[in-house]
């Protein structure tokens, strides 16, 4: 419906959710490789760039697909753009333009502003400013510190602003969007979770018709959504699997599996626990252990994959900030650690790919998941890493270790839930050090583990900052731990925000 060109701006992906939270669907392709169906795509919104115009490798997109062709929304470079190559001027500004700012100026009768008053705050984050508009531009608003706030281009749908309304802090930002993408470029409203899950299951039903599906089930909320989704449409030619690695969460393999087979999936439970344990035997090195455990899941699940005859597809719970295409600025970035789960089975699998949450963000999986009836619980859960446990003991892994940090672990996690806290952390956990330290019970002299807790909130797992929990909530779970987990006597908890400390320790 709407194509959002990327420019490499940090919020690219922020203006596709706000399109989306007003029921339309968009997609988001790089400047430099566009679809090649522009014809389908109704309005198009150009994002902000980390670029500045005048730079001489700065992105030159072509527009002459689209402007005047379709309605056009051009925000920061892309306003800065039009300017620069029709007839305007940007020039470095003098005064900062980053942050809160509020429009001073209004142009009345303008259906781009209806419902937006003057004194409404806007979010700036530019160095370059628009000193004169483009030939038959209509100046539309200024800030104090900004006078070609935004403009449009007279006789036709083509609209520019400096600040970015995709950004919570522009506070009318998305009944701007509303404005254009409704009133101005005349798209319905009606891409929603309901009439997700119908066209969805309806295409999946008539790319597959009668063939087998294999489907990795991890308990997490992508594949399982993506598993209801396509039970939905192929019901029993949907074979699901789920692997115990025996780094999972206590008696997280036997309930998850139950409530699977309670949501009617064709579900195999493979309990490959000594199989993994050991494979990592004697390894302490994070990267060799998520190669190891990659590689045996990718054994295990081969081996089972084969039982199924005639499987001709492999489904995957793929979303959409796996396979959003970027706009490289500084290169590509550096790989802090190998997330193995990212990047799907090598070939030998020889099944085609089908990826039915392949377009949608996190927040709206779990709408999708909810209006199919997939228990709340189920979708609330915490993010946990693909190779589990195994990261959160440091050094090397035992059968031992694993069983101490699931007792430590499920403490942790089930005070969180009954003290009403476990909904607001975005991810919790435990960690096992690799040290003993002193302590005293009773009359004798302990020498045992340290655990730390960790409790974070995000928004995506890039950034996060740990949680102030109630000291009470800390001192409780500390004296249960030390109390009930034989192996540990002493709890620490870890306040390092990411960046510079990751939310994993290995
Ligand atoms: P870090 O530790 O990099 O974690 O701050 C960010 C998010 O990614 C998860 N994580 C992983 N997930 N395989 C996964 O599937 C991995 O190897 C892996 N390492 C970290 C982590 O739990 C957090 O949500």
């Amino acid at each position: 419906n709407v194509l959002i060109l990327d420019f490499g701006s940090q919020y690219t992906q922020l203006i596709a959710r706000r399109v989306r939270e007003l029921n339309i669907y968009c997609e988001i392709h790089p400047y430099n490789n566009p679809p090649e169906n522009i014809n389908d795509f109704k309005a198009v919104i150009l994002s902000g760039s980390p670029f500045s115009v005048r730079a001489e490798d700065a992105p030159h997109p072509d527009l002459s697909e689209i402007r005047g062709k379709r309605p056009l929304l051009a925000v920061c470079y892309g306003a800065q753009y039009l300017a620069h190559f029709s007839g305007g001027e940007v020039a470095p500004s003098n005064t900062r333009e980053y942050g809160r700012a509020n429009l001073s100026f209004i142009k009345e009768g303008e259906d781009f502003f209806a419902n937006i008053s003057e004194g409404s705050q806007v979010w700036m984050s530019h160095s370059d400013t628009i000193k004169q508009l483009p030939e038959g531009a209509v100046h539309l608003a200024s800030t104090s510190d900004v006078e070609n706030a935004a403009y449009r281009i007279e006789g036709e749908d083509t609209y520019a602003i400096q600040f970015h309304p995709e950004v919570y802090h522009s506070t009318d930002g998305k009944q701007l969007l509303e404005n254009f993408l409704v009133n101005i470029a005349g798209i319905a409203q009606d891409w929603t979770s309901d009439s997700f899950v119908d066209s969805t299951v309806q295409e999946l039903k008539e790319k597959l018709g009668d063939d087998k599906v294999v489907l990795g089930l991890s308990g997490g909320v992508d594949s399982t959504v993506a598993g209801v989704l396509l039970h939905k449409a192929i019901g029993k030619n949907l074979h699901c699997i789920f692997v115990n690695n025996g780094l999972l969460r206590k008696n997280e393999f036997e309930s998850v599996l139950k409530q699977y087979e309670g949501m009617g999936l064709n579900v195999k439970g493979v309990d490959a626990s000594a199989r993994f344990l050991d494979a990592l035997a004697g390894i302490s090195d994070p990267e060799q252990k998520r190669k190891t455990i990659g590689r045996v899941f990718i054994e295990v699940f081969d081996d089972e994959a084969n039982k199924i005859e005639n499987a001709k597809w492999l489904a995957q719970g793929t979303i959409y900030p796996d396979v959003i295409e970027s706009v490289s600025v500084k290169g590509p970035s550096a790989t802090i650690k190998s997330h193995h789960n990212v990047g799907g089975l090598p070939d030998f699998m020889k099944l085609k790919v089908v990826e039915p949450l392949r377009m949608l963000f996190k927040d709206e999986v779990r709408r999708v998941g909810a209006s199919m009836g997939i228990d709340p619980e189920l979708l609330g859960r915490h993010p946990f890493p693909g190779p589990g446990l195994a990261i959160r003991i440091l050094g090397d892994i035992t059968s031992e270790k694993v069983r101490i940090l699931q007792e430590v672990d499920a403490i942790f996690i089930d005070g969180l839930k009954e003290n009403g806290l476990y909904n607001k952390v975005w991810q919790a956990g435990a960690m096992l050090l690799p040290v003993n330290s002193v302590g005293v019970m009773g009359d004798e002299r302990t020498y045992e583990k340290v655990v730390a807790l960790r409790a974070v909130e995000s928004t995506d797992g890039m950034t996060a900052d740990w949680v102030n929990l109630p000291y009470e909530f800390l001192q409780k779970t500390s004296n249960q731990i030390i109390n009930k987990v034989k192996g540990v006597n002493r709890v620490v908890y870890d306040i390092s925000s990411k960046p510079p400390a990751t939310i994993e320790w290995e």
